[in-house]
């Protein structure tokens, strides 16, 4: 059975964060939360009486800071990160294809998907992929810092995620322009930078962004490797 996730939204960053539980379960797990967000995500999960197993994370990343560290002191949850991504203090180094399970029998299937960073992952779970900053809405993340490489979003997106059947729903860790949710078989087919494109024109594509550093980057990276805590704790 396919199934929505809980979609919740910073607006200061632009950044979605996702609860996944079934229906009838008692056990969640949150992926990508927002250090400012803490208190509305913890009272989502105690309103609808859920604990959380695992704080999920895509990446570490650029633009704003983690509340995983502090959500897991509170719940007593895991932290799941990918194991390229320089974030030591995470109980779950994650590797490609690694399976997460929580609830009564909910499987998120790991995927490493280098290219915006190149720890980079994508987590599928009952016809849903959420998509980190790899695969964006009618877009995908830059790959101008941290390790990115465009030749390997390419690849990720190209090789593994349009490979997902086309009714797979696209959860992407941000958009900029008001747009929530989308599918697998329609970024492939009208997606602006990645659909009908050469690997070599989109090399070149990315290459000419000439994108701003991001705002927060000096802050946020070295505070998301340590789950958004000080360095002290
Ligand atoms: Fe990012």
């Amino acid at each position: 059975m396919n199934l929505h996730p809980i979609q919740l939204f910073d607006a200061e960053s632009s950044t979605f964060t996702y609860i996944l539980c079934a229906p009838g379960e008692k056990q969640a797990v949150i992926i990508d939360p927002v250090d400012h967000n803490f208190q509305r995500d913890v009272d989502h999960l105690e309103r609808l009486g859920l604990t959380l197993a695992y704080v999920l994370e895509t990446h570490a990343h650029a633009d704003h800071v983690t509340s995983a560290g502090r959500l897991r002191q509170h719940t007593g949850a895991l932290a799941a990160v990918p194991s390229g991504c320089g974030i030591p203090p995470a109980e779950l180094q994650l590797v490609d294809g690694d399976v997460i399970r929580f609830g009564a029998a909910e499987e998120i299937r790991v995927v490493h998907t280098p290219g915006h960073t190149a720890g980079s992952m994508c987590y599928l779970w009952r016809g849903n992929v959420f998509t980190g900053d790899t695969l964006l809405i009618n877009g995908c993340g830059r790959t101008d810092f941290q390790s990115g490489s465009s030749e390997a979003l390419y690849d990720s997106v190209t090789n593994i995620l349009f490979k997902l059947p086309d009714d797979t729903l696209v959860w992407p860790a941000h958009d900029y322009k008001g747009q929530s949710v989308s599918t697998i078989g329609w970024e492939r087919q009208h997606n602006a930078r990645l659909a009908n494109r050469s690997r070599a024109d989109f090399v070149e594509l990315m290459a000419n962004l000439k994108l701003p550093p991001p705002r927060m980057i000096d802050i946020a990276v070295p505070a998301n490797r340590n789950l958004g805590l000080p360095h002290s704790v």
